[in-house]
């Protein structure tokens, strides 16, 4: 099968990993067209619109689509809307995942291998908020389906990789109704799952432990705002923005993506870590059911991590081609048969 595969640079250095990233699906042998399309803030500037329409047609007719960074302007501009989000309402893509594991780096945490699922389509981050006077308020939407949705991606993905524990994090002591309902309705879609453990936490419980504890975790799934917000505590355990990688999916559609943004500060200088895009990459062909590719470029990064191939932002002085040119010629190691493993 020929995949489709959309690619969106961005802007900064967006500019820099996805290229790169092609290169490495290229030498994971992936059999894909690549097509690659504008969206961001200089896309705005030159087209009027950060999302333009043929973007948006070619990640829905792809397979998959692989997103570098967007800037976003930092003062309210007329007409600018945040394309991450455009894509996200229009393709519903109401899965975010962020894998976390240990890096082979030096003084890294040991034994840290979880993933945060997070319902990406509802919650507080529905956009209704309204200001009377001195007081403001925001309407947090949970439903039913939304909920039972996620679970039920968690509980398909913990079966495809082997994971032993599910764990629901909410405040339904407080938040009543809406962590309420949701609760309710991940139970019932988890409750006498066999063979995978089902525990929850409280979101202040589920904070600390990710502190104090990380190694307790597999799979976390929760709703928006506190997915949002565990998935960055727990990313602290993986080596950082440099090396973070998410995937958002729905039903049809997935965009995969560094979590790191468009890094104006080292922009143009090749010293991107391109790791982040590659785990991007990884994500991408797990998605694609390409699971022995996957492990290819996963097993590439560590090995490039472990023999100090390291970008500035790691404290190395690798540039982003030496990055490359390593994790390639790793592949290309071990599609000919070859490891020093
Ligand atoms: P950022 O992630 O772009 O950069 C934060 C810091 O981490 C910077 O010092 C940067 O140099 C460093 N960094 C990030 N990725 C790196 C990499 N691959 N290699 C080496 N160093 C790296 O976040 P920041 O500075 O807050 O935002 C910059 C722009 O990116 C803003 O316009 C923001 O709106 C946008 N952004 C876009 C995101 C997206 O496209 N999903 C996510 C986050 C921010
Ligand atoms: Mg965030």
């Amino acid at each position: 099968m020929i995949y489709r595969i959309a690619l969106l640079p961005g802007d900064g250095i967006g500019q820099e990993v996805i290229p790169v990233a092609q290169a490495v699906l290229e030498a994971a042998g992936l059999d894909a067209r690549f097509t690659e399309w504008p969206i961001g803030w200089s896309c705005f500037e030159q087209e009027g619109t950060a999302l333009p329409p043929e973007t948006l047609a070619a990640v829905r007719e792809a397979d998959a689509a692989l997103l570098g960074a967007v800037s976003s302007p930092s003062r309210r501009v007329a007409g600018y809307r945040s394309p991450v989000v455009g894509l996200r309402r229009e393709l519903n893509l109401y899965a975010c995942i962020r894998p976390v594991r240990t890096p082979p780096l030096p003084g890294a945490r040991p034994n840290v291998d979880l993933v945060v699922v997070r319902e990406n389509s509802e919650g507080l981050y529905v956009g209704q908020e309204e200001r009377n006077g001195d007081t403001a308020i925001a309407r947090r939407v949970i439903t039913a389906g939304a909920s039972r949705r996620i679970a039920e991606w968690a509980l398909s993905y913990a079966r495809r990789h082997d994971r032993q524990r599910i764990t629901l994090v909410h405040k339904a002591n407080v938040l009543r109704e809406t962590c309420g309902l949701f609760r309710e309705s991940a139970l019932d879609v988890l409750d006498g799952t066999d063979g995978i453990q089902v525990d929850e936490l409280l979101v202040d419980t589920a904070a600390y432990q990710l502190v104090r504890n990380p190694e307790r975790f597999d799979v976390i799934v929760t709703t928006n705002l506190f997915g949002d917000i565990l998935s960055d505590a727990a990313s602290a355990w993986g080596g950082g923005l440099g090396i973070a990688a998410s995937a958002n999916i729905g039903e049809h559609h997935a965009v995969f993506e560094p979590v790191h943004g468009s890094a104006p500060d080292i922009a143009r200088r090749g010293i991107a870590n391109p790791l982040a895009a590659f785990g991007a990459a990884v994500l991408l062909l797990d998605h694609l059911g390409e699971t022995e590719r996957a492990q290819s470029v996963r097993a590439a990064v560590d090995s490039a991590l472990g023999a100090g191939l390291w970008t500035p932002d790691l404290g190395g002085s690798a540039t982003t081609a030496q990055v490359t040119e390593y994790v390639i010629n790793r592949l290309h190691q071990y599609s000919a048969g070859v490891s020093s493993h």
